[in-house]
C-alpha cells in the first residue's frame, strides 16, 4: 500500500471508537481541589501560555496528523486557519512522503497561506532520520512550511504493527543529537501514543532535546489503528504503552533544567489538560478530537469545539484560584487512587 494511502486510511479509522486504548491515561487517579474562596474574577482568568518563549492564546497545540494527499491538504488548511485565528501552534503530518513524492509538497506548503504568522512545526520520523537526512532535505522540508520547529516523532510501536513498517530503531538518539547540532531551529521530540518514559526522557535531554511531547497511552492506540487497517499483526500489543499521566510524573521526577514538557496522548477535555499541567507539563496537546471535529463539521466544528474548552477552562482555573497557567499547581491536586 502506498504512504499517501496508509495515511487517507490513518484519518479514517481514527475516528473508529475501537482505536481508542481501552487502558486509560491515568488522569483519573487525581481530583482536582476544588476551592471555595479563589479570590479571583472570572475575567481576572487568563488562558494564555508559553512554549518556546512565544505566547499562546490556551496552552494546547494542535498535534501532528496529516499531509502528503489532496484531501490532507484541505485538513491542513482548516488546521492552519484555526490556529492562525486562535493563535494556537501546530504541527504538520509527517513529510516523509514529501521525501518520495516531492509533488506531494503543496498539501503541506499551502498552511502558510491560511497561516501566515502561527507556529508551526515540520515533522520528521526518528527511523528516517536515522536513515541519514541530508541538510538539503531537511532544509526543503522545513522550508516547504517556513517551520517554527522541528518535530521528530518515536513511533516503534506504530512501525512494527505496519507490514509495511520502517523498522530501522537503531540510530536514533544520535541522528537526534546531530539534528539538534545542525539546525538552527528547535527540535521537538514526540512519541505517537505509547509515551516517553523517565528514562528517554532523560536520554533525549543528554542529546540537546528541550522539549519533550509525552503522547502517552490512554487516547489513540496505533497498535489498534494498524490492526483495524491491515489485520496482519497480533491484538497482543494493543495495550501497549505507558498512561499520559504516568510519562509526566516519571520525567517530571527529574527536574531537568529548562526542558518544557507537553503532554498529550488521550487529553480530551479540559480537566486533563488542567491535571496535566498541575503534574508539570506547560502545554498540552491533542490529535484524535481535532480530526473527528473537522470530519463532522470543518473549520466551524473546531472552533465550537475550542470554545468551550476554553470556556471550561477558564472555569477550571477560577475554581482552582489560578488567574494564570503559571499557578496550575500540583497542591492542586489529590490522589484518589494509585496508578
Ligand atoms: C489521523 C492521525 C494521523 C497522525 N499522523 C501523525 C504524523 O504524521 N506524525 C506524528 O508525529 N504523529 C501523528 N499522529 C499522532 C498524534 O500526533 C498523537 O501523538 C497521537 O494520536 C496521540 O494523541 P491523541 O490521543 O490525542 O490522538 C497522528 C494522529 C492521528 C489521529
Amino acid at each position: 500500500m502506498s504512504i499517501t494511502d496508509r495515511k487517507k486510511d490513518h484519518v479514517r479509522l481514527c475516528l473508529d471508537d475501537q482505536s481508542a486504548y481501552k487502558k486509560s491515561t491515568g488522569f483519573e487517579a487525581w481530583d482536582l481541589k476544588h476551592n471555595a474562596l479563589p479570590e479571583i474574577d472570572f475575567n481576572q482568568v487568563n488562558p494564555s501560555a508559553k512554549l518556546l518563549g512565544r505566547t499562546f492564546g490556551f496552552p494546547l497545540f494542535i498535534s501532528s496528523m496529516t499531509g502528503g494527499y489532496s484531501e490532507a491538504g484541505a485538513v491542513n488548511a482548516v488546521i492552519a486557519s484555526f490556529c492562525e485565528k486562535n493563535n494556537l501552534p501546530f504541527g504538520v503530518g509527517s513529510q516523509r512522503v514529501m521525501l518520495e513524492k516531492p509533488e506531494e509538497e503543496s498539501s503541506f506548503s499551502l498552511v502558510r497561506k491560511y497561516a501566515p504568522t502561527a507556529f508551526i512545526a515540520a515533522n520528521i520520523g526518528g527511523s528516517q532520520l536515522a536513515e541519514g537526512l541530508s541538510d538539503t532535505r531537511l532544509r526543503l522540508l522545513a522550508d516547504s512550511i517556513r517551520a517554527d520547529a522541528i518535530i521528530v516523532h518515536l513511533n516503534p510501536l506504530q512501525e512494527l504493527m505496519q507490514p509495511e513498517g520502517d523498522l530501522t530503531f537503531a540510530g536514533i538518539l544520535k541522528a537526534v543529537e546531530s539534528l539538534v547540532r545542525r539546525t538552527d531551529l528547535p527540535v521537538i521530540v514526540k512519541e505517537t501514543g505509547a509515551g516517553i518514559s523517565g528514562a528517554v526522557a532523560l536520554r533525549l535531554y543528554d542529546a540537546g532535546v528541550k522539549v519533550i511531547d509525552v503522547a502517552g497511552a490512554g487516547g489513540t492506540s496505533w497498535s489498534k489503528v494498524e490492526n483495524l487497517r491491515t489485520n496482519t499483526r497480533s491484538s497482543l500489543f494493543d495495550e501497549w504503552g505507558i498512561p499520559t499521566a504516568v510519562c509526566l510524573k516519571e520525567i517530571d521526577a527529574l527536574n531537568l533544567p529548562d526542558l518544557e514538557m507537553i503532554a498529550s496522548g488521550g487529553i480530551r477535555n479540559v480537566l486533563d489538560m488542567v491535571k496535566a499541567i498541575c503534574l508539570g507539563a506547560g502545554f498540552t496537546a491533542t490529535a484524535q478530537p481535532v480530526i473527528q471535529a473537522i470530519v463532522e463539521g470543518g473549520e466551524d466544528s473546531l472552533q465550537n469545539l475550542y470554545d468551550g474548552w476554553y470556556r471550561d477552562l477558564c472555569i477550571a482555573m477560577c475554581l482552582l484560584g489560578a488567574s494564570s497557567v503559571e499557578d496550575l499547581k500540583p497542591s492542586m491536586l489529590r490522589l484518589v487512587k494509585d496508578n
